[in-house]
């Protein structure tokens, strides 16, 4: 799995084993999602290229930086706008795009309802924002959409991976990085990761 970079963490073991429990509240299953997404973009960062730029402290001219390219955060509705916060946050200068993706139930295979994203795809870092790779049928179409749009440099961020996931993405996009905080075992036989958290869309709006 020479993608996948798994973001390792004493806080963020803690953050998933809250997110996995079933007793977990809405507000505090947001709230470690947050948590852990904060850990993935500090990691995804140390990818950046800088800029040097020249900067006057109160004492003296000096160097300083700034990000080389523009970053296109694409969250993967619905769940992957829980993600967004957190980057933005770290990266305010960020633009935001939307994919709108859901897996058919019965054939799990991905279903494009929305596309909106800012311009100059081609030369932004473009991250996708989606908690759960499961089958990876998802995560692999959104790239596809964003690649035929014009996207070059695309990185993946996510919270749950499962193996079945990484292998697809490596195998249909071996150009993108699969940042996630923690790799499970399998899954069942209805495309979802085992132990996994449940469907995060539902537990992060509470529409179960
Ligand atoms: C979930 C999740 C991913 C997708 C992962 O979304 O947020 O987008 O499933 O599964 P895959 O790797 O097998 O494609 P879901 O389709 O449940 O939509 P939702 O976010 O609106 O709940
Ligand atoms: N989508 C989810 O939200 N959870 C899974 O386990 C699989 C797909």
């Amino acid at each position: 799995m020479k993608n996948l970079h798994l973001v390792e963490n004493p806080l963020i073991d803690r953050d998933i084993t809250y997110l996995r429990n079933i007793e977990t509240k809405e507000y505090q299953f947001r709230l470690a999602l947050r948590r852990i997404s904060y850990a993935l973009v500090i990691d995804i960062a140390k990818s950046f290229g800088l800029k040097k730029i020249s900067v006057k402290t109160p004492l003296e001219e000096t160097v300083g930086h700034k990000l080389l390219h523009q970053i296109i955060l694409v969250p993967v509705l619905r769940a992957g706008l829980s993600m967004v916060n957190s980057f933005i946050e770290m990266i305010p200068q960020a633009k935001v795009g939307h994919i709108g993706i859901r897996r058919d139930e019965k054939t799990l295979q991905p279903i494009e309802y929305y596309y909106k994203t800012p311009q100059n795809l081609d030369v932004s870092k473009v991250i996708i924002l989606d908690p759960m790779l499961a089958t990876g049928g998802s995560a692999s179409a959104a790239v596809s959409f964003l690649k035929k749009r014009g996207a070059e440099d695309c990185t993946l961020a996510t919270l749950i991976s499962s193996p079945e996931g990484v292998a697809k993405m490596e195998a249909d996009h071996p150009n993108v990085a699969v940042y996630t905080a923690a790799l499970d075992r399998q899954l069942n036989e209805n495309g979802y990761i085992l132990p996994g958290l449940g469907d995060a869309g539902d537990r992060t709006f509470g529409t179960l």
